[in-house]
Protein backbone atom coordinates (compact mmCIF):
# COMPACT_ATOMS: atom_id res chain seq x y z
CA UNK A 1 0.00 0.00 0.00
CA UNK A 2 1.22 3.05 -0.60
CA UNK A 3 1.17 5.79 2.29
CA UNK A 4 1.59 9.22 2.85
CA UNK A 5 5.79 9.74 3.36
CA UNK A 6 5.21 12.25 5.88
CA UNK A 7 3.29 10.38 8.50
CA UNK A 8 4.92 11.76 11.34
CA UNK A 9 3.86 15.24 10.32
CA UNK A 10 0.62 14.29 10.94
CA UNK A 11 1.21 13.70 14.57
CA UNK A 12 1.19 16.12 17.05
CA UNK A 13 4.80 16.46 18.13
CA UNK A 14 4.34 16.98 22.28
CA UNK A 15 1.43 14.67 22.07
CA UNK A 16 3.78 11.74 20.34
CA UNK A 17 6.47 12.25 22.87
CA UNK A 18 4.35 12.28 25.98
CA UNK A 19 2.27 9.47 24.73
CA UNK A 20 5.18 7.01 23.75
CA UNK A 21 7.10 8.19 27.05
CA UNK A 22 4.05 6.87 28.64
CA UNK A 23 3.79 3.67 26.84
CA UNK A 24 7.39 2.65 27.04
CA UNK A 25 7.24 2.26 30.82
CA UNK A 26 6.17 -0.73 32.03
CA UNK A 27 5.71 -4.54 30.24
CA UNK A 28 2.86 -3.58 28.14
CA UNK A 29 3.02 -6.60 26.02
CA UNK A 30 1.18 -8.74 29.30
CA UNK A 31 -1.29 -6.41 29.75
CA UNK A 32 -1.95 -6.93 25.43
CA UNK A 33 -1.72 -10.35 26.87
CA UNK A 34 -5.40 -9.77 28.97
CA UNK A 35 -6.80 -7.93 26.01
CA UNK A 36 -6.34 -10.75 23.28
CA UNK A 37 -9.60 -12.58 23.78
CA UNK A 38 -11.04 -9.67 22.53
CA UNK A 39 -9.34 -9.37 19.12
CA UNK A 40 -10.12 -13.10 19.11
CA UNK A 41 -13.66 -12.27 19.63
CA UNK A 42 -14.07 -9.63 17.57
CA UNK A 43 -11.79 -11.15 14.57
CA UNK A 44 -14.38 -14.19 14.63
CA UNK A 45 -17.47 -12.50 14.56
CA UNK A 46 -16.00 -10.03 11.52
CA UNK A 47 -14.71 -13.38 9.90
CA UNK A 48 -12.89 -11.44 7.55
CA UNK A 49 -11.95 -13.75 4.05
CA UNK A 50 -8.12 -13.90 2.73
CA UNK A 51 -7.21 -10.82 0.74
CA UNK A 52 -9.06 -8.16 2.88
CA UNK A 53 -7.64 -4.81 2.86
CA UNK A 54 -7.65 -4.57 6.52
CA UNK A 55 -6.24 -1.41 9.02
CA UNK A 56 -6.17 -1.83 12.21
CA UNK A 57 -5.74 1.59 14.40
CA UNK A 58 -4.35 1.75 17.47
CA UNK A 59 -2.41 -1.40 16.14
CA UNK A 60 -0.15 -1.10 20.04
CA UNK A 61 1.71 -4.76 19.33
CA UNK A 62 -1.10 -6.15 16.63
CA UNK A 63 -3.43 -8.22 18.55
CA UNK A 64 -5.65 -8.15 16.15
CA UNK A 65 -3.38 -7.52 12.77
CA UNK A 66 -2.01 -10.73 13.93
CA UNK A 67 -4.93 -12.53 13.61
CA UNK A 68 -6.67 -11.09 9.96
CA UNK A 69 -2.69 -11.87 8.31
CA UNK A 70 -2.80 -14.99 9.82
CA UNK A 71 -6.09 -15.58 7.68
CA UNK A 72 -4.81 -14.25 4.82
CA UNK A 73 -5.95 -10.63 4.65
CA UNK A 74 -3.79 -7.76 3.62
CA UNK A 75 -3.12 -5.39 6.90
CA UNK A 76 -1.66 -2.26 8.00
CA UNK A 77 -1.63 -1.35 11.73
CA UNK A 78 -1.17 2.36 12.86
CA UNK A 79 -0.39 3.51 16.04
CA UNK A 80 0.45 6.97 17.01
CA UNK A 81 3.76 5.37 19.11
CA UNK A 82 5.56 3.01 17.53
CA UNK A 83 6.85 1.88 20.90
CA UNK A 84 5.35 -1.89 20.65
CA UNK A 85 6.17 -2.35 17.22
CA UNK A 86 9.69 -4.47 17.98
CA UNK A 87 7.39 -6.58 19.73
CA UNK A 88 4.41 -6.66 16.98
CA UNK A 89 7.16 -7.17 14.33
CA UNK A 90 8.64 -10.26 16.38
CA UNK A 91 5.12 -11.95 16.56
CA UNK A 92 4.11 -11.26 13.03
CA UNK A 93 7.82 -12.92 11.99
CA UNK A 94 7.26 -16.18 14.59
CA UNK A 95 3.97 -16.10 12.76
CA UNK A 96 5.07 -15.98 9.52
CA UNK A 97 2.87 -13.19 8.13
CA UNK A 98 3.66 -9.41 6.87
CA UNK A 99 1.92 -6.54 8.22
CA UNK A 100 2.88 -3.04 6.67
CA UNK A 101 3.43 -0.88 10.47
CA UNK A 102 2.55 3.06 10.84
CA UNK A 103 3.03 5.53 13.26
CA UNK A 104 0.33 7.98 12.84
CA UNK A 105 -2.91 9.96 14.52
CA UNK A 106 -6.08 7.64 14.22
CA UNK A 107 -7.65 11.92 13.87
CA UNK A 108 -5.49 11.84 10.54
CA UNK A 109 -5.12 8.72 9.46
CA UNK A 110 -2.34 8.99 6.65
CA UNK A 111 -4.29 6.67 3.59
CA UNK A 112 -6.10 7.19 0.55
CA UNK A 113 -10.17 7.78 0.87
CA UNK A 114 -11.76 4.12 0.16
CA UNK A 115 -8.28 2.10 0.94
CA UNK A 116 -10.02 -0.57 3.18
CA UNK A 117 -12.82 -2.93 3.39
CA UNK A 118 -12.11 -3.33 7.26
CA UNK A 119 -11.25 -0.70 9.67
CA UNK A 120 -10.90 -2.02 13.57
CA UNK A 121 -9.53 -1.07 16.53
CA UNK A 122 -9.82 -2.41 19.88
CA UNK A 123 -9.63 0.03 22.70
CA UNK A 124 -7.76 2.11 21.17
CA UNK A 125 -9.59 4.72 19.20
CA UNK A 126 -11.62 5.24 21.78
CA UNK A 127 -8.95 7.36 23.89
CA UNK A 128 -8.34 9.83 20.43
CA UNK A 129 -9.93 13.18 21.78
CA UNK A 130 -11.60 14.15 19.01
CA UNK A 131 -14.18 11.56 18.59
CA UNK A 132 -16.21 12.91 14.73
CA UNK A 133 -12.81 13.59 13.43
CA UNK A 134 -11.63 9.77 14.29
CA UNK A 135 -14.91 8.16 13.08
CA UNK A 136 -14.84 10.55 10.14
CA UNK A 137 -11.29 9.28 9.14
CA UNK A 138 -12.38 5.65 9.74
CA UNK A 139 -15.43 5.82 7.56
CA UNK A 140 -13.44 8.19 4.83
CA UNK A 141 -10.55 5.11 4.48
CA UNK A 142 -13.55 2.52 4.11
CA UNK A 143 -14.92 1.79 1.09
CA UNK A 144 -18.65 1.89 0.71
CA UNK A 145 -19.81 -1.22 1.63
CA UNK A 146 -17.20 -1.70 4.17
CA UNK A 147 -17.16 -2.51 7.46
CA UNK A 148 -15.46 -0.66 10.81
CA UNK A 149 -15.03 -3.37 13.64
CA UNK A 150 -14.46 -2.44 17.31
CA UNK A 151 -14.18 -3.29 21.03
CA UNK A 152 -14.98 -0.29 23.49
CA UNK A 153 -14.71 -0.52 26.96
CA UNK A 154 -18.35 0.61 28.60
CA UNK A 155 -18.92 3.15 30.72
CA UNK A 156 -19.96 0.96 33.68
CA UNK A 157 -17.00 -1.03 32.75
CA UNK A 158 -13.87 -1.84 35.72
CA UNK A 159 -11.79 -0.10 33.36
CA UNK A 160 -13.92 3.27 33.20
CA UNK A 161 -13.59 3.28 36.88
CA UNK A 162 -9.61 2.81 36.74
CA UNK A 163 -9.91 5.56 34.55
CA UNK A 164 -11.67 7.56 36.43
CA UNK A 165 -9.69 7.45 39.62
CA UNK A 166 -6.38 7.54 37.39
CA UNK A 167 -7.42 10.23 35.94
CA UNK A 168 -9.02 12.22 39.15
CA UNK A 169 -5.21 12.24 40.99
CA UNK A 170 -3.47 12.51 37.47
CA UNK A 171 -5.45 14.67 34.65
CA UNK A 172 -3.98 13.06 31.28
CA UNK A 173 -0.88 15.10 30.06
CA UNK A 174 -2.22 14.09 26.53
CA UNK A 175 -6.08 15.57 26.87
CA UNK A 176 -8.27 12.72 27.27
CA UNK A 177 -11.06 15.01 27.15
CA UNK A 178 -13.66 13.44 24.81
CA UNK A 179 -14.66 11.08 27.49
CA UNK A 180 -13.33 8.24 25.81
CA UNK A 181 -15.87 5.32 27.26
CA UNK A 182 -18.76 7.02 25.17
CA UNK A 183 -17.32 4.85 22.47
CA UNK A 184 -18.68 1.98 24.44
CA UNK A 185 -22.57 3.51 23.22
CA UNK A 186 -24.15 2.61 20.10
CA UNK A 187 -26.12 5.43 20.63
CA UNK A 188 -22.80 7.86 20.46
CA UNK A 189 -21.38 5.36 17.64
CA UNK A 190 -24.84 6.01 15.73
CA UNK A 191 -23.87 9.36 15.93
CA UNK A 192 -20.59 9.51 15.27
CA UNK A 193 -20.88 7.59 12.09
CA UNK A 194 -23.95 9.23 10.98
CA UNK A 195 -27.33 7.95 8.54
CA UNK A 196 -24.59 6.78 6.06
CA UNK A 197 -23.36 4.05 8.36
CA UNK A 198 -25.16 1.79 10.58
CA UNK A 199 -23.92 0.60 13.79
CA UNK A 200 -24.72 -3.11 15.57
CA UNK A 201 -23.49 -3.73 19.36
CA UNK A 202 -22.74 -6.69 21.78
CA UNK A 203 -22.27 -6.11 25.65
CA UNK A 204 -19.18 -8.43 26.11
CA UNK A 205 -16.84 -9.13 28.71
CA UNK A 206 -13.00 -9.96 29.19
CA UNK A 207 -11.92 -11.85 32.20
CA UNK A 208 -8.91 -10.85 33.99
CA UNK A 209 -7.65 -13.79 36.36
CA UNK A 210 -6.29 -12.07 39.22
CA UNK A 211 -6.85 -14.08 42.42
CA UNK A 212 -7.00 -10.83 44.49
CA UNK A 213 -7.70 -7.24 43.84
CA UNK A 214 -5.13 -6.15 45.58
CA UNK A 215 -2.94 -8.60 42.71
CA UNK A 216 -4.82 -7.13 39.63
CA UNK A 217 -3.89 -3.58 41.20
CA UNK A 218 -0.10 -4.17 41.64
CA UNK A 219 0.01 -5.91 38.17
CA UNK A 220 -1.27 -3.06 36.47
CA UNK A 221 1.11 -0.85 38.73
CA UNK A 222 3.86 -3.01 37.26
CA UNK A 223 3.01 -3.22 33.78
CA UNK A 224 0.45 -0.50 32.48
CA UNK A 225 2.38 2.56 31.31
CA UNK A 226 -0.27 5.13 32.11
CA UNK A 227 -0.48 3.55 35.85
CA UNK A 228 3.51 3.85 35.93
CA UNK A 229 4.13 7.18 34.81
CA UNK A 230 1.43 8.44 37.42
CA UNK A 231 2.61 6.70 40.13
CA UNK A 232 5.84 7.90 39.29
CA UNK A 233 4.98 11.81 38.78
CA UNK A 234 2.73 12.31 41.68
CA UNK A 235 3.56 14.11 44.68
CA UNK A 236 3.61 13.34 47.49
CA UNK A 237 3.98 10.05 47.17
CA UNK A 238 1.20 9.42 50.35
CA UNK A 239 -1.01 10.74 47.20
CA UNK A 240 -0.30 7.61 45.11
CA UNK A 241 -0.91 5.54 48.05
CA UNK A 242 -4.67 7.12 48.53
CA UNK A 243 -4.95 6.28 44.83
CA UNK A 244 -3.98 2.74 45.27
CA UNK A 245 -6.22 2.17 48.06
CA UNK A 246 -9.02 3.41 46.01
CA UNK A 247 -8.41 1.34 42.90
CA UNK A 248 -7.89 -1.51 45.40
CA UNK A 249 -11.46 -0.79 46.94
CA UNK A 250 -12.99 -0.48 43.50
CA UNK A 251 -11.63 -3.56 41.91
CA UNK A 252 -13.23 -5.75 44.85
CA UNK A 253 -16.32 -4.88 44.05
CA UNK A 254 -15.91 -6.32 40.57
CA UNK A 255 -13.58 -8.98 42.20
CA UNK A 256 -15.58 -13.01 41.75
CA UNK A 257 -15.60 -16.08 41.48
CA UNK A 258 -17.73 -17.51 38.47
CA UNK A 259 -17.27 -20.32 35.88
CA UNK A 260 -14.56 -18.42 34.78
CA UNK A 261 -12.44 -18.79 37.64
CA UNK A 262 -10.97 -15.91 40.63
CA UNK A 263 -10.81 -12.60 38.84
CA UNK A 264 -12.20 -9.31 37.33
CA UNK A 265 -15.23 -9.24 34.60
CA UNK A 266 -14.63 -6.53 32.46
CA UNK A 267 -16.94 -5.02 30.11
CA UNK A 268 -17.04 -3.80 26.50
CA UNK A 269 -19.07 -3.22 23.52
CA UNK A 270 -17.81 -5.20 20.38
CA UNK A 271 -19.72 -3.02 17.96
CA UNK A 272 -19.70 -3.39 14.20
CA UNK A 273 -20.53 -0.88 12.04
CA UNK A 274 -21.62 -0.94 7.81
CA UNK A 275 -20.90 1.42 5.53
CA UNK A 276 -24.05 2.09 3.44
CA UNK A 277 -22.85 0.15 0.22
CA UNK A 278 -22.64 2.80 -3.27
CA UNK A 279 -25.81 2.95 -4.91
CA UNK A 280 -26.13 2.11 -8.38
CA UNK A 281 -25.00 5.19 -11.08
CA UNK A 282 -23.15 6.88 -8.09
CA UNK A 283 -19.28 7.77 -8.99
CA UNK A 284 -17.03 5.71 -7.43
C1 LIG B 1 -4.95 -0.28 25.40
S1 LIG B 1 -3.93 -0.15 23.98
C2 LIG B 1 -4.75 -1.29 22.86
C3 LIG B 1 -3.82 -1.83 21.81
C4 LIG B 1 -4.38 -2.89 20.87
N1 LIG B 1 -5.44 -2.40 20.03
C5 LIG B 1 -4.84 -4.11 21.63
O1 LIG B 1 -6.06 -4.40 21.66
O2 LIG B 1 -4.00 -4.82 22.19
C6 LIG B 1 -4.35 1.46 23.36
C7 LIG B 1 -3.51 1.88 22.15
O3 LIG B 1 -4.11 3.05 21.58
C8 LIG B 1 -3.08 3.85 21.04
N2 LIG B 1 -3.62 5.19 20.77
C9 LIG B 1 -4.12 6.06 21.67
N3 LIG B 1 -4.53 7.17 21.07
C10 LIG B 1 -4.30 7.01 19.73
C11 LIG B 1 -4.51 7.82 18.57
N4 LIG B 1 -5.03 9.04 18.67
N5 LIG B 1 -4.14 7.33 17.36
C12 LIG B 1 -3.59 6.10 17.24
N6 LIG B 1 -3.36 5.30 18.31
C13 LIG B 1 -3.71 5.73 19.53
C14 LIG B 1 -2.01 3.78 22.12
O4 LIG B 1 -0.76 4.22 21.68
C15 LIG B 1 -2.07 2.28 22.47
O5 LIG B 1 -1.21 1.53 21.66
Amino acid sequence: MTIDPHTDAHIDAHVQEINTAMWSNGEYRHVADLLRPGAVELVERLAPAPGTRHLDVATGNGNVALLTALRGCAVDGLDLTDEFFPDARQRFAEASVTVGLHRGDAQRLPFPDASFDLVTSTYGVQFAPDHAAAAGEMARVLRPGGRVGMCNWTARSWTAHFQEILSAYFPSPNGHQGQPMLWGSEDHLAELFGPGCTVRGERRELFYPFATAEDLVAFFEECFGPCITAKNTISPASRWRELRAEMVEMTEEFHTTDERGTGVPVEYLLAVVEKAPEKEGEAP
